[in-house]
């Protein structure tokens, strides 16, 4: 039963020590984020990836996470996810041959190593990170994406931004771009659906990927709170659309969405966009100050990959663990590994 779940848990990372360290995304559901070592959004999570001793990071997030935590980490550090079916669905509307294919498309109007700078969001699979290394691209999350668009525009004239289209618009838009000046390259048809007129006249190629959790969240939502308490702050996650984004006072990643709230005077009223598991836990923990935290949508959604991770898995790669098996590891092959780390590196080093 769960009590149990959660003295073996408890057990098991009592035995291995500081062989191990809990990696927990702020989505994770409270039964496996209470037993992170270290919490954090997607940059901070890699940060600590990247500074541990572990010899296993076992990580309670998606698998684009482990997989950086692997390319960060030294060879001879493991890198484990609980639960191998835990992916990240925006991650999955971006592959290799579909980005080839658009630099390929793009390279009937102008040479795009000379042009195109490619970013990724963190939220993408290894071999797309390589692609960006190997193109003098670069990473970015959402926590960073305003730097790393600097850095970009400061290397060639475009950008091709993929998966999330919404962050690229937000983060771009707040840069003082026109939305005019963004165009959505649509994967699915020749040359993204554009004309060889818009493609010359964009500064921000943006691939048409989104978040399934952040897209549900409407403008008519934030509206509606609003006629009711016109006192509310709002705040947004930047994978929420335009025009969600366009209503919210505060725009960040995870991360400084707590932050914010947090550090925000006691007795306030918060409107949040962003995933159930992390705002249903701030408003908790908020209470005592008198402050009131509102998930934004009136339907209830979560990541339901996050939730993938639940505490019998984390309890199985954990007592595998003690025993000497190592379970559910994630490894970048060497190749991508390489050039994948020197995108995620420019990163870190800039931002
Ligand atoms: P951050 O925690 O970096 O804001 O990312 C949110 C997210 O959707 C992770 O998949
Ligand atoms: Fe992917 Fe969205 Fe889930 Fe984050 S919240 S892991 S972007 S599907």
């Amino acid at each position: 039963d769960d009590a149990e779940c959660e003295e073996r848990i408890v057990a098991a990372k009592q035995s291995l020590g500081d062989r191990c360290v809990i990696l927990g995304h702020h989505y994770q559901r409270d039964e496996v984020f209470r037993h992170a070592d270290l919490t954090g959004d997607s940059l901070k999570l890699s940060r600590e990836a990247s500074k541990s001793n572990a010899q296993y990071i076992v990580f309670c997030g998606v698998h684009f996470m482990a997989e950086v935590a692997d390319i960060l980490s030294r060879p001879e550090q493991i890198s484990i996810l609980p639960d191998l079916a835990a992916g990240c669905s925006m991650a999955d509307m971006a592959n290799l041959a579909a980005v080839e294919r658009c630099w390929r498309e793009l390279g009937q109007l102008f040479d795009p190593d000379e042009v195109v700078t490619p970013v990724t969001y963190i939220n993408s699979a290894a071999d797309l990170k390589a692609f960006c290394g190997r193109h003098n691209g670069i990473v970015c999350t959402s926590s960073n994406a305003q730097k790393i668009l600097d850095w970009s525009f400061g290397q060639r004239q475009k950008v091709l931004f993929f998966p999330d289209q919404h962050l690229g618009r937000n983060t771009g838009y707040r840069m003082g771009i026109p939305l005019d000046e963004m165009v959505t390259w649509d994967f699915a048809k020749p040359m993204g659906g554009l004309t060889e007129d818009e493609i010359r006249r964009a500064r921000i190629i943006l691939w048409k990927g989104f978040c399934s959790v952040h897209q549900m969240f409407r403008p008519e939502h934030v509206d509606r709170f609003l006629e009711r308490y016109p006192d509310t702050r709002v705040i947004a996650h930047p994978e929420c659309s335009f025009e969600v984004c366009q209503k919210a006072q505060y725009i960040g990643s995870t991360e400084y969405i707590l932050k914010t709230v947090r550090e925000a005077e006691p007795n306030t009223r918060w409107l949040v966009g962003t995933e159930l598991n992390l705002v249903n836990r701030l408003a908790e923990e908020l209470k005592p100050q008198g402050k009131e935290v509102h998930f934004m949508s009136p339907t209830v959604c979560m990541c339901s990959t996050m939730f993938r991770t639940d505490p019998q898995h984390l309890l199985w790669v954990l007592e595998n663990l003690v025993e000497g098996h190592t379970v559910n590891r994630i490894k970048v092959q060497e190749g991508d590994a390489r050039w994948a780390k020197l995108a995620l590196n420019r990163m870190l080093q800039l931002a």
